[in-house]
């Protein structure tokens, strides 16, 4: 169930009234404020704008309780790069054959759009899944200010030896990126070579 397993580690727990036979608790610390049925998970709690939450004020509702939305938030991101679709293990005119233009070999750029999805649930403070400003510079920081104005067919780090599709390039962009996001969860990429192709990946 999505939701289950939220672990408060700091903070104080009271009841607050009863819902059937479980209570409902409130649970404080660290400015951050949350509701749950005893033995169930937690929720955000509200409290009337401008002040702190108080155990008088309840949850969100047991509604909430069996149900913590999940959503995908996405950011887009646009760099510019070169590449020579090629695969040495072929002949020249096997490779003229199968990739045409793309084969020149003096290479040719692209205007790629790269966006860059995360799931999960809201944050009982910012209301974020994750902050789209700073999911921004996390992408450049860990992977487009490694690959803008290059080329992946010579000088980015992780395509040496690897035949420069968009296939190839959006997986290892997905072996930067996904551990660079964690704790949270980055349920996809896209990655837009033309405005009429583009390939995803979820991580499968
Ligand atoms: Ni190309």
């Amino acid at each position: 169930m999505p939701g289950e397993g939220l672990i408060i580690r700091q903070g104080f727990k009271k009841p607050l009234r009863s819902v059937g036979s479980r209570r409902l608790v409130h649970f404080g610390g660290r400015g951050v404020v949350l509701c749950g049925l005893e033995g169930g998970m937690a929720v955000p709690a509200v409290a009337p704008p401008g002040r702190r939450h108080r155990p008088g004020d309840g949850g969100t509702g047991v509604g909430y309780l069996t149900s913590m939305p999940r959503l995908t938030v996405t950011r887009r991101l646009t760099f510019n790069a070169a590449h020579r679709v090629h695969n040495p293990a072929l002949s020249d005119e096997e490779n003229t054959r199968l990739f045409g233009k793309c084969n020149n070999p003096n290479w040719h750029g692209h205007n790629y759009v790269l966006e860059v999805s995360v799931t999960g649930e809201p944050d009982p403070v910012t209301g974020y899944v994750i902050d789209l400003a700073h999911l921004k510079q996390l992408v450049e920081r860990e992977l487009l200010d490694h690959v803008d104005h290059r080329n992946f067919s010579v000088d980015v780090p992780g395509m040496a030896g690897t035949n420069p599709t968009s296939e190839n390039i959006i997986l290892m962009f997905w072996r930067v990126l996904e551990p660079a996001i964690r704790p949270r969860t980055l349920s996809r990429l896209r990655l837009w070579e033309t405005e009429n192709n583009y390939v995803e990946y979820d991580g499968r």
